[in-house]
């Protein structure tokens, strides 16, 4: 979902909500003790092409004054990575790629997924979501299939993209861009509206298929599927069956309803799909008087994550009815049971989590995987598998001073598994038993990662929640992370593994809440990981704290996966050009590399570029939000620096942070900006790294719902601008990019 920024806050930035505002970061202790102290083959097909592209409202940039018309050679240029030219910045309402690409929707909101379906009319009329495509594309992942349609992993011209939807556009209550005249804006809602804001959260798995050069989706595949949060799902792992997640939907404790907010992903070495639940919280609500009918522990896991009592729903999908599929969004405890199965006071516990699914299979239950820890999930990334050796799970929590988590398994890596007759049973031979880790992360560039057990004496002595068993753990991993005083970090998102040495990148999106002079619980000192608190101008609003985000990578110490201790270094700091090389630019980005609030990013397997993908509200004024492709060096390729901030009270902070090589025009390049008001997001190739498909999500989301039914109003009009579908209402998608000469993306 959007979160343009954290420094506008709405009541749809749901992943801007601060829940921890726990006290115990001794890591910032440690830091108060310091206180006081390229131009190459551009034959005429290209120029044909962008003149194509032009016409669609997608733009090949870069092509330059220097472009000739030559014919293109026969013998293959041999591979060059980054040798395209960069995308400038851009405020046009296209999808701007280098010269030499193209990029075309593929998979838009609404898109039918079966024959019986009509074409979507894109007016607010549409119904029958549970077999369209869903709204805000999200992290997706490609698995090949054969030419004859079975599944094959190497398969790169006929595969499935399984993506996750995670929200609609919205301004008071109703997802505006459904509903003819955008919908109600009071309670109750109608059931109508509700059931098809509902369907349209969740997955999608679609079918995709290359004809000649061109891509497209398989309408009426086999393997098409929807899933929403009103799917029958697995709790698997060690909460499963615990009484922590009895519910009305399911006593036993066994199942919830559905899944929500999908945000990153991830794809397991036996070619499973994984979505991380993220702003799950904001969906439900809870009665004023619900600390009070409840008088026991639950509250204050409740306001940890985000739903203190009098909590009003983002959507209101509690009043669609007497049904029970409405019911459910009401947290409230209004049954007489002792247990929680005559209503959905435990509701909540059944949402947070990794959850895993075979995209081959629609016949497999969806499982969601609580070994991993709730919380506001984003990608779950997998460490290089070892024969013999565990595998590690790396995530993180995106809210304000969260934390960054690992898991680590129980089975070690067997090579049979990379191919396995059954994704899920492996699923549950990794992911259902292993080690939560969270990581502490030191001034001097080392780290720890602590187990999040009840064996660990902070957890048992916790003063503020009292942990029953293993189960409530990791249903409140973020209290146990705050028992055992890990490091609050700047809004972790995606999370990814480089191929080539193992180490670990995390974006850090940006965060409102550092600066020097903390006052409060949330608000929190800069720290060796976490360096900079400045003041960025948009317009004329003065956007503080770490507005820009930044990139940490870690590598693991001795244990590989299973590593407890690791080292760190900060890749790369969002920044503006032209803004202070000794405090804020800190990685000297130049006009080509500058982006703010990095979200999407992942190593290809393929070409081992690092993309890096923004969902930014703080540059804005001067560029839509981006891609980037980066060649990174290693943990350690640069230099310790110290940040001076002058305080209050007429000292000095000394942050010792420790800054990654800094990019060149060859290792760091901008390489798409999207359409005005998306985010860009969603990482996945073909096994021959030919063509990339990315989902472009809420184009045109600052249009008032007052001017729905006025296009001219709309602030985006893409994909229609690009000659993609019937009507002009902006719609999240997904793109098809591919090289022009066949060659592999980002080369
Ligand atoms: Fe859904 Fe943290 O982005
Ligand atoms: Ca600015
Ligand atoms: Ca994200
Ligand atoms: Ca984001």
């Amino acid at each position: 979902m959007n979160k343009p920024n954290d420094l506008a806050i709405s009541a749809t930035d749901l992943n801007d909500i601060d829940s921890n505002a726990s006290h115990d970061n001794h890591f910032n202790s440690i830091l108060n003790a310091r206180l006081s102290r390229r131009n190459w083959l551009r034959g005429s097909a290209v120029t044909a092409a962008t003149a194509v592209m032009g016409s669609m409202g997608l733009s090949a940039c870069g092509g330059g004054s220097d472009a000739i018309a030559v014919t293109p050679t026969p013998t293959p240029t041999p591979e060059k990575l980054l040798a395209f030219t960069a995308v400038p910045k851009s405020l046009a309402d296209v999808v701007s790629v280098p010269a030499g690409y193209t990029a075309t929707a593929l998979y838009a909101l609404g898109d039918s997924l079966r024959a019986a379906t009509p074409a979507y009319k894109n007016d607010g009329s549409d119904t029958d979501f549970d077999n369209r495509a869903g709204d805000h594309h999200d992290g997706m992942e490609y698995y090949g299939l054969s030419a004859a349609g079975a599944p094959l992993a190497s398969g790169a011209e006929r595969g499935l993209l399984a993506m996750n939807h995670e929200a609609t556009t919205d301004e008071t209550l109703s997802s505006h861009f459904l509903h003819v005249n955008g919908g109600t804006t009071s309670l109750p809602r109608p059931a109508a509206e509700v059931d098809k804001e509902v369907a349209v959260h969740g997955l999608s798995v679609v079918e995709v298929k290359k004809t000649g050069s061109a891509w497209a989706t398989v309408n009426d595949s086999a393997f098409n599927r929807r899933v929403t949060p009103l799917t029958d799902i697995e709790l698997a792992g060690p909460v499963r069956g615990n009484a922590l997640v009895v519910t009305k939907y399911s006593p036993t404790g066994t199942k919830t309803r559905g899944t929500i907010n999908n945000c990153g992903t991830g794809k397991s070495p036996w070619g499973s799909y994984l979505s991380g639940e993220e702003n799950w919280a904001g969906y439900f609500t809870r009665s004023s008087t619900d600390n009070a009918a409840r008088g026991d522990k639950s509250v204050v896991s409740l306001n940890r994550y985000g739903r203190s009592q009098g909590a009003g729903s983002r959507h209101g999908w509690e009043t669609g009815g007497s049904d029970d599929k409405y019911a459910r969004w009401n947290l409230s405890k209004i049954g007489a049971s002792s247990n929680g199965s005559d209503d959905y006071r435990n509701e909540l516990n059944g949402m947070g989590y990794i959850v895993e699914m075979d995209p081959y299979d629609k016949t497999r239950a969806i499982r969601k995987r609580t070994a991993l820890g709730r919380y506001a999930h984003e990608s779950a990334a997998f460490s290089v598998p070892a024969v013999g050796q565990q595998l590690a799970v790396y995530m993180g929590d995106d809210s304000r001073n969260e934390y960054i988590y690992k898991f680590v398994t129980t089975a070690v890596w067997a090579a049979a598994d990379a191919n396995p007759a059954d994704r899920m049973a492996t699923g549950d031979k990794y992911l259902d038993s292993g080690k939560l880790y969270v990581a502490k992360l030191a001034a001097d560039g080392t780290g720890q990662w602590i187990e999040l057990a009840m064996s660990n004496a902070l957890i048992q002595a916790y003063s503020a929640y009292k942990f029953a068993d293993l189960a409530d753990v990791l249903v409140n991993a973020r209290l146990a992370a705050d028992a055992v005083g890990a490091t609050k970090m700047d809004r972790p998102e995606w999370c990814s593994v480089n191929p080539a040495n193992g180490e670990i990148y995390y974006t850090l999106t940006n965060n409102s809440n550092r600066t020097v002079n903390p006052s409060g619980s949330s608000q929190l000192a800069p720290d060796s990981a976490n360096p900079r608190a400045y003041t960025d101008m948009k317009g004329s609003s003065a956007q503080n704290g770490n507005p820009n985000g930044h990139i940490i990578r870690f590598k693991e110490g001795t244990g590989a996966a299973a590593a407890t201790s690791f080292t760190w270094d900060v890749y790369l700091f969002g920044a503006e050009s032209g803004a202070d090389a000794s405090k804020i630019n800190l990685s000297n980005l130049t006009a080509e590399q500058d982006f703010s609030s990095p979200d999407g990013l992942a190593f290809s397997p393929y070409t081992g570029i690092c993309w890096i993908q923004t969902d930014d509200g703080a540059y804005t004024d001067v560029t839509n939000c981006m891609m980037l492709a980066a060649i990174p060096g290693k943990v350690g390729d640069g230099a310790k620096s110290t940040l001076n901030y002058a305080t209050a009270a007429g000292g000095n902070l000394a942050v010792d942070t420790f800054i990654g090589k800094k990019p060149t025009a060859d290792t760091l390049k901008r390489f798409l900006v999207g359409p005005v008001g998306s985010e860009i997001t969603g990482i996945s190739e073909t096994p021959d790294g030919k063509t990339m498909f990315i989902n472009i999500q809420h184009p045109g989301e600052n249009t008032k719902l007052a001017n729905i039914g006025d296009p001219s109003k709309y602030t985006s009009q893409w994909p229609a601008n690009a000659g993609y579908g019937a009507g002009k209402r902006p719609r999240s998608a997904t793109i098809v990019i591919t090289k022009n000469d066949g060659g592999r993306i980002g080369s």
